[in-house]
């Protein structure tokens, strides 16, 4: 295919609005798969299919005819939850345009807004389409109205369909035709190409997706990647029609796949360059490396799996680049790592994949941000070479008598809910110490705010509560907005006065009391009795903010509880037993490795 019959765009809308439904129809029309060959055809993970969400971004190259002309589209679609934006951002690196996608019933929401302006900032021609148009209560020129005060997008150029039904689809393709540039390649230069994902796959070894921007690619040849230097002979090369099509040659232009025998996840990385061997050059533009924002300590739940947990987390970071890795130690978990997530819901993705492609079981540790302190003048503390650190891991915390201040990290978020919504948005915002910036009514019965953020705050459940107090309606996005200085403290879990490092987290301290009580009533319900009192106190500096008394083992007690029920008592007396060799002792007390494991689960 010439290059100027070639276009490269992606899909982009909020999540639900009827990307992988549209992508579907667009396989369809191209004869890429067959009609009502199957649902979703490009969301292939089980995570994906159970939770009916995309996390990675799929492609596929397809051929259309526009007025007798054959054209090569390559469609890349991509994940719409706001954890996943590394993989649009990563997606969007090839492309000339963009399909954005807004349901007719919803309106604009808040990844609507946020994708709209990763678009603007790309460069990239935006095809407005305003989806599900055969909703019984859609309302598709409300929407057209909202793009157009929104985004200035002229309402003439906005596409009314309906993916489900395909009313209106082939007029998509059309558009992305007309209104999208082809790439910017040349082919007359020697060969070079991004790399933009990279996966597994059992025989084959590591999988490269490249999009070529110079020259061509065949058969034999060797590469080399900027990152390590190394030469690789390239041994297979395809296409993904969406399924795989091998091929001879590539060409500039086009996106495709390729192994070269790379084995292990460090030989590549994800926006490196790759060249023919002996041409020297220059590395293509590439992407920035998506910043992780959470950080849990990884562990398995039997030390015996540490080595299954491994290969499965090296094969799994390949496929998910925006994932960190470094080696942490636990004296109650043994050897684990510290990983690095865009979000929650990245991480139990992450786990659950570990889980389902992999079989590796895993317990992760209370998720952190990275905060920062600045460390008092020059003259002290040798441990640390720089007056500002770092830390994402409560073992880290530093003494609070050496610091001058502390600072985390805010981030800028976006909520779009129903004007009914606007009084519980905000107590949510105020509650989790939000500063708000912008309020403002963007049609359609919505209402549009910016808060500036604690990250902290959002992590673990701000998008479940959002979503509860307004009644589903209220859609949630953020972006990174630096630091600001804040008075967090170190919780620490003490039993009998000896603090469990394991259970310690970072908080701030106008919350320190609430979530110490909190664990310290969890840890009331998982601790096993023992032969005496325990106390479970929560503190912070010294001071005690919560207690709870954990009565000590009594026959009468255990009676009542077991109902004299004799071999049920000795199962579990002998569980226990066998349980022993997974006990840390803290100070006389015994904690089961399984107490860990129940605290740290939600
Ligand atoms: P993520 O991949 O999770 O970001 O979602 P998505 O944007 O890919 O949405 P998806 O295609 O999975 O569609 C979400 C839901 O909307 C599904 O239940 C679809 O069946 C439904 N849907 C998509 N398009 C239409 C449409 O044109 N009309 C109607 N009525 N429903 C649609």
């Amino acid at each position: 295919t010439p290059i100027e019959n070639i276009r490269n765009f992606s899909i982009i809308a909020h999540v639900d609005h009827g990307k992988s439904t549209l992508a579907d129809r667009l396989l369809e029309i191209t004869g890429a798969i067959e009609v009502n060959s199957g649902k979703q055809i490009l969301d292939k993970l089980q995570v994906e299919k159970e939770r009916g969400i995309t996390v990675k971004a799929q492609t596929a190259s397809v051929n259309y005819t526009y007025k007798g002309i054959k054209y090569l589209l390559n469609l890349i679609d991509t994940p719409g939850h706001v954890d996943f934006s590394a993989e649009v951002h990563r997606s969007l690196t090839p492309c000339q345009g963009v399909i954005l996608i807004v349901d007719a019933n919803d309106g604009v929401q808040a990844q609507t807004v946020a994708n709209f302006h990763l678009a603007v900032k790309h460069n990239l021609v935006i095809v407005p389409v305003i989806n599900k148009i055969d909703l019984k209560y859609a309302n598709p020129d409300r929407v057209v109205n909202q793009l157009e005060t929104l985004f200035d997008i002229k309402q003439s150029d906005v596409l009314k369909i309906s993916a489900k039904l395909g009313t209106g689809v082939s007029k998509v393709l059309d558009a992305v035709v007309e209104r999208i540039p082809p790439p910017d390649v040349c082919r007359d230069k020697p060969f070079r190409a991004l790399i933009f994902d990279s996966w597994y796959e059992k025989y084959k070894g590591t999988i490269l997706l490249i999009y070529i921007k110079e020259g061509s690619l065949s058969l034999k040849q060797h590469v080399v990647s900027m990152y390590n230097k190394k030469p690789y002979e390239v041994r297979t090369i395809s296409l993904l029609r969406p399924s795989e099509e091998v091929v001879n040659k590539l060409f500039a232009g086009q996106i495709g796949c390729i192994s070269c025998n790379l084995k292990s996840s460090n030989e590549t990385i994800i926006g490196d360059t790759l060249h023919l061997k002996d041409y020297v050059t220059e590395p293509l533009l590439g992407f920035k490396a998506p910043k992780p924002m959470v950080f849990s300590g990884l562990y398995p739940i039997e030390k015996s799996e540490f080595e299954v947990l491994k290969t499965a987390i090296e094969k799994l970071i390949l496929n998910d680049s925006s994932v960190t890795v470094a080696m942490e130690t636990s004296v109650a978990l043994g050897q684990g790592w510290r990983l690095g997530f865009l979000g929650l819901l990245h991480m139990e993705v992450f786990m659950q994949r570990l889980e389902q492609e992999y079989g590796a079981h895993s317990v992760v540790t209370t998720p952190s941000v990275t905060y920062k302190a600045k460390i008092f003048g020059k003259k002290n503390v040798k441990q640390y070479r720089t007056d500002m650190i770092s830390f994402n891991n409560p073992a880290n915390f530093p003494d609070p008598n050496i610091v001058e201040e502390f600072y985390e990290p805010m981030v800028l978020g976006t909520i779009i809910a129903p004007i009914e919504h606007i009084g519980t948005v905000m107590n949510l915002c105020f509650e989790r110490r939000g500063i708000q910036q912008m309020t403002k009514d963007i049609g359609h019965n919505r209402t549009m705010f910016q808060f500036l953020l604690p990250l902290n705050e959002i992590i673990v459940d701000f998008h479940d509560v959002l979503k509860r107090v307004t009644s589903g309606y209220g859609t949630f996005d953020y972006e990174d907005s630096g630091y600001e200085p804040a008075n967090i403290v170190k919780l620490n879990i003490a039993l009998n006065g000896k603090v469990v490092e394991e259970f310690s987290t970072i908080v701030h301290a106008s919350k320190a009391r609430a979530i110490g009580r909190q664990i310290c009533e969890k840890m009331l319900n998982i601790l096993p009795r023992q032969m005496f009192e325990i106390a479970i106190q929560a503190i912070v500096s010294g001071k005690v903010l919560a207690r709870e008394n954990l009565k000590a083992y009594k026959k009468d007690v255990t009676a009542k509880l077991y109902g004299g029920d004799v071999t049920r008592r000795m199962k579990l007396l002998a569980q226990q037993a066998e349980g022993k060799k997974k006990m840390k002792m803290i100070g006389k007390i015994c904690v089961p490795r399984e107490t860990f494991i129940n605290l740290l689960k939600k």
